[in-house]
C-alpha cells in the first residue's frame, strides 16, 4: 500500500504490522470525548474533495469541520464513491472524491494563517470506492509543490489510505498537486492541515518526515486515535506487533510540554509489552531506495506501579547499536527520540529486550517512524505569488493557473516567465495577459512584481486610469496597453521613461499625453512599439554602395543619440524618404538615414518577415540591455500598425564578409583580420560573461560582423540569440530551436549540447551554435564534399600553414601570429566539448597573435619560411561541432564558409 506499511515486514519471530490500517474504523470512542474537550482547530485546514463547492460540515466522530475542497482549486470532477450508502464505518469525507480526467498536473493551493516558516503536519486521504466502476484503481504522483513527494499506489479496491508528511513551509503557500503518469485518473478525497508546536519534531532541519507508522497501544478496541485526543490531530495508529499485548493505566500521564512530541497522555497510558514475559519486542522494516534515511521517534512512560522488590529496565539495539539501557520513569513521558538512521543497510531491526537485572519485561508506548525526504526546490517569491493569485481572483483568469507560478520549471503557469536562481526564490519577470478578457481596473496586485521586465496587458477591457505605479517599475522594459479602454492621459512618469527610451511602452492613438516633449521628436506617437525591434537581422547587409561618400562619421565616435520610438513619419524624414538603400536583407530593407547629424541605419521591416513577436520581444529586451563597444547598438524603433522599424547605429564598412570575400574590396591586412577577430571576440566574451544571464549568439559568422568607419568590429543580428537559463538549465530545445538551416546536420547536436550544458560550460555552447553555419559549409573539393575543417586539417599536416592562408595576403604575415591563430581555430573545434577554449581564452589567445604580428612589425622580421610543428590530434575534427567563433577566425584565413574556394583547389593539386 502506497503509505508504505508494505515495506515495513514482520520479522521472523514478530509479525509487527500488517499492510493495511483500518481507517475505516475511526473509533466511536471519540463522540464521548468530543463534547468535554476544547476545541481548538485554529491551525487546521481541513478539506473534503468531493463536496460541492462551498459546503461545509463537522465530522461527527472527530469534530473536525471540513470545507469543501472546491473551494482550492479550479479543476476536477466531484464522484461518489460506489454504494456509498452502505458503507456504515467510514468517514464522510471518504464517501466522496474528486477526480481529475484533465491536465497532467492539478494542485490545491492551501494557504495557512500562519504562514511560512512554521512545521505542518500535511495529509491527504484517497478512498477509491470504484467510484468510476472501472474496478482498478490508478497509480498517480503526488507533488507537494515542485517537490515529488510520493506515489499513489493501492491495488485493493476498497481500502482508503493516506499519506502524510511533516514539512516546514518556506512559502506562504502549500500546494498539494497530482500529476498523471499515464496508468489511471489521478484522484483524492480529503486533504488535511495542521500546525504543529514551534518545537516539535526538529529533525526536519534534516528534511521532510515521511511518516510510515505511528502506533500506539491506546485503546484495545483498535481504533485509531486523532484529535482531539490528540490536539494535532496525528494519527496514532493501532498496535500490530503479534505476541504482545497492551497495559493500561486510567491515570494521566505527564509531559513535559517544552518537551518535543508531547504525546497525548491518552497515547501515553498504555503501552506494548511481550505476551511472555522474557521475550523481546522486535520490528524490523526495509527501505525502498537503499539510500532512504529514517528518523525515529520512541515514546517510554512507566505506567504500572512498581512494588519495591521490581524493576524494568531494558536495552533498545538498533540494528545492534546499543542505545539503552532505559528505566521508564512513572507516569513521565521520557522520549528517546530524534534518531536519524542513515546507514545504508538493506533491513533495519528494533529490538528492545529486558536486561538481566530486570524483572519485568520490556514495554514501549508509542512510536513514529519516518523516511527523511528532500524537498530543495524553491516555490516563487511570496509577493510575487500573491500577486499573481490576486490577477488570477480578480480577473477571473480561465487559464489552467494552477500551483506555484513558476516551480517546477515545466509547469510554470502559461503567460508567466521567471527568473531562477539556486539561492533565491523564482521571480517573476515577464507577464503576457494579452487578449485574456481582463474587465475592471488595473490591478494594484502588479505593483508587486518588482521583477518584471515585460508586461504584455494588450487586447483586454480593462478600463480606468493607467496607474502611475508601472513606471515604479525598475526594471519594466516593455509595456503593452493597447487595445483596452483606458481612459484620460498616460502617467507623465511613464512617457519619460519611454521617451528616454527606457521603456519600450505601446498604447492606443489618443491615450498619449496631449503635452509634448520639447526634447525630442516623438509627438502623439500613438504607436510606438514594443515588442517588435527585433533585432534580427542585421543579416541585410549593410553595403554601403560608396563607402567614401558616407564616411562622414569620425572614426570611433559612439552615437550619441538615446534611444527612443519614432513615428513612421519621422522614419521617413530621417531617411529622407527612403532614399539610399544600403543592403537587402531577409527580414527587410535597410536604409540609410540621418538624426540630426549622425548617420543611422534603419531597417523597415519586410510585412512578410515571418519572425515571431516572441523572437522579437526577446531580441528587444537583449538589446535593451547590452552595452558594449563590440556590438551595434539601437537607436531606435518604429512600430505604427504596419510599419515597424528598427534604428542601428550606422556602420559606415558595412560587414566583414564583404572585405574578406568580395572580390571587388581591398585586401584586409594580417594584423588587421587579427584585430578584428579580437573585437569580436570581445563582444562574444562580453555576452557569455557579461552579461547576466548569459547570452548566447548562436549565428557569429561574417556577415554579422559589422564595422565601423575605423574597422572597428561589433556584431549585429541577435535574431537568434537566447539568454541562457542559469548553470544547469536544462532548457536544451528551447537552445536549439533556431533557423532549422544553422542547426547542425549531426543529429547529435543535441546531444553535445546536452553534454556541455550538464557539464556546467553552458557558454561554449555558443562556439557550437555558432560554428553551425561553418558546418553545414561544404567546400567541393576532388569532387569530393570537403568540409573547412577537414581540410585546414589536411593542410597543416605538411606542417606548413601558409597553405591556409590567404594567399591574397601575399605571404605578409607573422607565421608565429598565423600559427596561433590557426590554433585557436582547431582548439575551438574540439569535438570535446570541454577542451574548446571559452570565450575569454579566445580573447587571450587572439591579443597574442596580435601582439606576435606586431611586435614582429616592428622588428620587420617576418619568418615566411618557418615551419613549427603542433600536435594537433584532430584528425576527426570532421566530426566536431565547429564552434561559430572559430568558424570565423577561420575565415580570418580567407577561408570562406559560404562557397568553394578556387584556391583550396589550386593549392591542393
Ligand atoms: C545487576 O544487579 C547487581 C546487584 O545489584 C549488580 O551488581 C549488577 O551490576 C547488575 N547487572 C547489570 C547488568 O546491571
Ligand atoms: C542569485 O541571486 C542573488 C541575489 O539576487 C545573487 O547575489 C546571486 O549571484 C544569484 N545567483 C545566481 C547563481 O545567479
Ligand atoms: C469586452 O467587453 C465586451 C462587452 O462588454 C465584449 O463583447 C468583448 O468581447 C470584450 N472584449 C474582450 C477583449 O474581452
Ligand atoms: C503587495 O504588497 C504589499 C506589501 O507587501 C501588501 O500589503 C499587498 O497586500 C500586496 N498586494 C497584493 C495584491 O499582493
Ligand atoms: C502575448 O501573447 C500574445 C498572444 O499569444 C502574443 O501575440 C504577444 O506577442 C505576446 N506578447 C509578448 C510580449 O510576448
Amino acid at each position: 500500500m502506497f503509505r508504505e506499511l508494505k515495506r515495513m515486514r514482520a520479522s521472523r519471530e514478530m509479525k509487527v504490522f500488517q499492510d493495511f490500517f483500518p481507517v475505516l474504523v475511526l473509533g466511536l470512542l471519540f463522540t464521548s470525548i468530543l463534547i468535554l474537550a476544547q476545541d481548538d482547530q485554529s491551525g487546521f485546514i481541513s478539506i473534503d474533495c468531493g463536496i460541492v463547492k462551498g459546503s461545509t460540515y463537522i465530522d461527527k466522530v472527530t469534530g473536525i469541520s471540513y470545507v469543501s475542497g472546491a473551494n482550492f482549486i479550479d479543476s476536477g470532477e466531484p464522484h461518489k464513491i460506489q454504494d456509498a450508502d452502505t458503507w456504515d464505518e467510514i468517514s464522510t469525507q471518504l464517501t466522496t472524491l474528486t477526480s481529475f480526467p484533465e491536465n497532467t498536473r492539478n494542485c490545491y493551493t492551501l494557504k495557512p494563517t500562519q504562514g511560512m516558516g512554521h512545521r505542518y503536519l500535511i495529509r491527504a486521504w484517497f478512498m477509491y470506492g470504484n467510484y468510476n466502476s472501472k474496478d482498478r484503481p490508478p497509480e498517480f504522483d503526488v507533488y507537494l509543490g515542485p517537490d515529488y513527494w510520493n506515489t499513489f499506489k493501492i491495488s485493493t479496491i476498497n481500502y482508503p489510505g493516506n499519506m502524510e508528511i511533516i514539512y516546514v513551509s518556506s512559502s506562504d503557500y502549500i500546494h498539494v498537486c497530482l500529476v498523471n503518469t499515464g496508468r489511471g485518473t489521478p484522484f483524492i478525497s480529503a486533504i488535511e492541515i495542521r500546525l504543529l508546536g514551534n518545537s516539535m519534531y526538529e529533525e526536519t532541519t534534516l528534511g521532510s518526515l515521511h511518516l510510515l507508522d505511528r502506533m500506539s497501544c491506546a485503546n484495545q478496541s483498535a481504533t485509531t486515535i486523532r484529535y482531539n485526543t490528540d490536539k494535532y490531530d496525528r494519527l496514532w495508529y493501532p498496535n500490530y506487533m503479534s505476541d504482545t499485548t497492551c497495559i493500561n493505566t486510567p491515570d494521566e500521564i505527564f509531559s513535559d510540554p517544552d518537551f518535543t512530541n508531547v504525546a497525548p497522555s491518552e497515547v501515553m497510558a498504555s503501552a506494548i509489552t511481550p505476551i511472555y514475559p522474557s521475550h523481546s519486542l522486535e520490528l524490523s522494516w526495509y527501505p525502498v531506495n537503499a539510500t532512504d534515511s529514517f528518523c525515529m521517534y520512541m515514546y517510554f512512560a512507566e505506567i504500572e506501579n512498581l512494588e519495591s522488590n521490581q524493576t524494568r529496565e531494558f536495552q533498545v539495539y538498533l540494528n545492534g547499536d546499543n542505545l539503552g539501557p532505559i528505566t521508564p520513569s512513572y507516569h513521565s513521558t521520557f522520549l528517546l527520540g530524534e534518531i536519524r538512521i542513515d546507514t545504508v543497510t538493506p533491513n533495519y531491526t528494533l529490538r528492545i529486550t529486558r536486561t538481566e537485572n530486570s524483572t519485568l519485561p520490556p514495554i514501549i508506548n508509542a512510536l513514529e517512524l519516518y523516511t527523511l525526504k528532500q524537498m530543495p526546490q524553491r516555490q516563487t517569491d511570496d509577493r510575487d505569488a500573491a500577486a499573481m493569485w490576486s490577477i488570477k481572483s480578480t480577473y477571473r483568469v480561465t487559464r489552467h493557473w494552477q500551483g506555484d507560478p513558476c516551480a517546477p520549471q515545466e509547469f510554470a503557469w502559461e503567460g508567466v516567465r521567471c527568473s531562477y536562481n539556486d539561492t533565491e526564490s523564482p521571480r517573476i519577470i515577464f507577464l503576457n495577459l494579452s487578449a485574456s478578457g481582463l474587465n475592471g481596473e488595473i490591478n494594484l496586485g502588479l505593483a508587486n512584481l518588482t521583477m518584471i521586465n515585460t508586461l504584455d496587458l494588450s487586447n483586454n477591457n480593462l478600463t480606468g486610469k493607467v496607474p502611475k505605479f508601472l513606471a515604479a517599475l525598475t526594471y519594466l522594459k516593455v509595456l503593452n496597453l493597447k487595445g483596452n479602454h483606458f481612459t484620460g492621459p498616460l502617467p507623465v512618469e511613464l512617457l519619460e521613461k519611454s521617451n528616454k527610451g527606457s521603456l519600450s511602452l505601446s498604447y492606443d492613438d489618443g491615450m498619449g499625453a496631449k503635452e509634448k516633449s520639447n526634447k525630442f521628436i516623438v509627438p502623439v506617437i500613438a504607436t510606438v512599439v514594443s515588442f517588435f525591434m527585433i533585432l534580427t537581422a542585421l543579416t541585410a547587409i549593410w553595403i554601403i554602395k560608396n563607402k567614401k561618400s558616407h564616411g562622414k562619421t569620425k572614426a570611433g565616435t559612439e552615437l550619441e543619440m538615446r534611444k527612443q520610438q519614432y513615428t513612421y513619419s519621422e522614419v521617413q524624414s530621417i531617411t529622407e524618404n527612403f532614399k539610399v538603400i544600403l543592403g537587402e536583407g531577409g527580414f527587410g530593407t535597410v536604409y540609410h538615414g540621418r538624426i540630426h547629424d549622425t548617420q543611422v541605419a534603419v531597417k523597415i521591416l519586410s510585412k512578410l518577415s515571418h519572425q515571431g513577436d516572441k523572437e522579437f520581444q526577446a531580441e528587444a529586451m537583449l538589446l535593451l540591455s547590452i552595452h558594449h563597444k563590440n556590438i551595434t547598438s539601437l537607436v531606435g524603433y518604429c512600430n505604427e500598425d504596419d510599419h515597424k522599424g528598427i534604428i542601428y547605429e550606422y556602420m559606415a564598412n558595412g560587414n566583414l564578409e564583404m572585405h574578406l570575400f568580395d572580390v571587388s574590396s581591398s585586401v584586409l591586412n594580417w594584423e588587421e583580420r587579427l584585430q578584428i577577430g579580437l573585437d569580436a571576440a570581445h563582444g562574444l566574451e562580453y555576452l557569455h560573461h557579461g552579461c547576466k544571464p548569459p547570452i548566447i549568439h548562436r549565428d557569429v559568422k561574417c556577415n554579422n560582423i559589422l564595422l565601423t568607419e575605423a574597422f572597428q568590429a561589433k556584431l549585429a543580428d541577435f535574431g537568434l540569440s537566447r539568454a541562457f537559463p542559469a548553470e544547469g538549465g536544462t532548457h536544451i530545445s528551447t537552445v536549439v530551436a533556431g533557423t532549422p538551416g544553422y542547426l547542425d546536420p549531426e543529429l547529435w547536436v543535441v546531444h553535445y549540447l546536452a553534454h556541455s550544458i550538464t557539464s556546467s560550460i553552458p557558454f561554449r555552447c555558443d562556439y557550437i551554435l555558432s560554428s553551425s553555419s561553418l558546418l553545414k559549409t561544404i567546400t567541393k573539393y576532388d569532387n569530393e564534399n570537403i568540409h573547412i575543417v577537414k581540410w585546414v586539417n589536411l593542410m597543416l599536416k605538411d606542417g606548413n600553414v601558409k597553405n591556409v592562408v590567404d594567399p591574397r595576403l601575399l605571404g605578409d604575415f607573422n607565421i608565429n601570429s598565423a600559427w596561433k591563430a590557426v590554433e585557436v581555430a582547431i582548439a575551438c573545434v574540439d569535438h570535446t566539448p570541454r577542451k574548446r577554449p571559452n570565450m575569454i581564452e579566445v580573447v587571450m589567445m587572439l591579443s597574442e597573435c596580435l601582439a606576435i604580428e606586431r611586435a614582429s612589425q616592428e622588428t620587420n622580421s617576418k619568418d615566411l619560411n618557418g615551419v613549427i610543428s603542433i600536435d594537433l590530434e584532430c584528425s576527426d575534427v570532421f566530426y566536431c561541432l565547429d564552434c561559430l567563433q572559430q568558424a570565423f577566425v577561420f575565415s580570418l584565413f580567407g577561408l570562406n564558409e559560404s562557397e568553394p574556394k578556387p584556391y583550396i583547389t589550386r593549392l591542393r593539386t
